[in-house]
């Protein structure tokens, strides 16, 4: 092929085949296709889009890159979990030992990532000692033995993938649904996942800010998995106000500490059950949601999903008792009340600039270099549809600073208070599978 005439089919609109597809790929990853060629392609996908077996094609190019994860001497079905990432998602922290303890076992392999708080390691990383390198062995051994281990990517994990999304991000290509949808899939792949469930965010703290965008991504996204022999299903979450209570690091482990005792806020409780039913039924566990929502519910009650989330700490090297005393995770110094300006009820609160706000206390990372203060966030005590007294606190910011005057501008700019009051945002939309 020449890489011309690829480029110029799909800004014509063809359909490619899949040795047109590997070829881009293979030839972008050893560098024998220049950056200018793959803009240029990009930006035709951009526009022209891709068939769902287009986008399968570019997701097993990816894969194949480089490294596959090899989950095959665990036993049972590996049932991955991906989410499409918003503010203060703790989701991960809690359904890896809730799933885990109902028998699936939960191979994990997380990332940091930009945003405005650190990523699963990085919340992990909170908790003293956790380390998250093990080697393939460790990591197979530990989820045989315990059921569960989380891990950072591996460093040739998708080379395909992590060059071109450089690309993209500096060629206004990293909003295209096929591109997207490829990107995520070839990373649970080749993460050695057999099953796979998706939670795609919508609303202002999501990438995808309308649901008709996040239908779509996931019906991508879920066609991929199908095309390549795994079983992948979405449901589509709210995103619209940030998830639970706390945004940071520290804070969020305490949050995932209290859900598995049954004490979590409602919201990311019930996202939990929801995601959680669906990995136990993929992993035959259970043959329905409504069974597999009971196994849920026993194993937070009977005290078994937190015992095991203390198993994994202390496996990967860290302190098992902050499950029973959380104080000895990191704290901010300063806890700082927000008063509310006005009185009424919660009627938008902008997940996106709340996320700004707990960034700009550094509990996220601006550029890939930025160090993270994993002491310091934000816990809410309003949500959307609460009542609100003039004066009363819509939300405490934890900081290593007094300084903190930017970051409660932005939430009480951010927190709408109306007269009336107002339903709470619907959680759960779409289930696509
Ligand atoms: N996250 C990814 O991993 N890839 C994308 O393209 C977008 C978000
Ligand atoms: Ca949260």
């Amino acid at each position: 092929f020449r890489m011309v005439d690829v480029i110029e089919k799909k800004r014509n609109g063809e359909v490619l085949t899949k040795e047109e597809i590997t070829f881009f790929v293979n030839g972008y990853t050893v560098g024998s296709i220049p950056d200018y060629q793959a803009s240029a392609f990009l930006m035709a996908i951009y526009f022209k889009g891709m068939t769902a077996e287009e986008q399968g094609f570019l997701t097993m190019a990816m894969v194949e890159s480089g490294d596959q994860i090899d989950l095959s001497a665990i036993e049972g079905i590996k049932v991955d979990k991906h989410s499409t990432g918003g503010v203060g998602d703790t989701t991960t922290l809690i359904l890896v030992p809730l799933v885990a303890a109902c028998g699936v076992p939960v191979a994990k392999m997380s990332g940091r990532g930009l945003g405005h708080t650190g990523g699963t390691l990085d919340k992990l990383e909170a908790i003293e000692g956790f380390h998250i390198e093990l080697t393939e062995e460790q990591f197979v051994k530990q989820v045989n033995d315990l059921k569960l281990a989380v891990i950072g990517q591996s460093g040739n994990l998708t080379p395909a993938d992590k060059k071109l999304y450089s690309l993209r991000d500096v060629t206004a290509t990293v909003d295209s649904i096929p591109l997207i949808a490829s990107s995520i899939m070839s990373k649970k792949i080749a993460a050695g996942a057999d099953a796979i469930v998706l939670d795609v965010k919508t609303g202002d703290g999501a990438f995808m800010k309308t649901e008709a965008d996040a239908r779509a991504l996931a019906h991508s996204m879920v066609a991929i998995g199908k095309q390549v022999g795994r079983n992948t299903m979405a449901v589509i979450s709210d995103m619209s106000q940030p998830l639970g209570f706390a945004i940071g690091n520290s804070l969020e482990v305490i949050e995932a500490v209290e859900t598995l005792k049954g004490n979590g806020p409602e919201d990311l409780t019930e996202l939990c059950l929801v995601l959680g039913s669906k990995m136990i039924v993929a992993g035959e566990k259970a043959t329905s949601v409504e069974e597999a929502r009971e196994m849920l519910k026993a194993v937070i009650t009977d005290g078994s999903a937190l015992e095991l989330f203390g198993k994994l700490i202390e496996a990967q090297g860290g302190n098992g008792a902050i499950i029973h005393d959380t104080s000895l995770l990191p704290t901010a110094k300063y806890q700082i009340e927000v008063p509310a300006l006005s009185s009424g009820y919660v009627t938008k609160m902008e997940a996106d600039d709340i996320g700004v706000a707990a960034m700009l206390l550094g509990a996220g990372r601006a550029t890939k270099d930025d160090e993270i203060d994993l002491a310091v966030g934000i816990v809410l005590t309003k949500k959307i549809g609460d009542a609100v007294q003039e004066g009363e606190p819509l939300a405490i910011i934890h900081s290593n600073t007094e300084a903190v005057e930017q970051s409660m501008t932005l939430i009480q700019k951010h927190i709408t208070i109306g007269k009336e009051a107002v339903e709470s945002p619907r959680l759960i939309g779409d289930m696509i599978t």
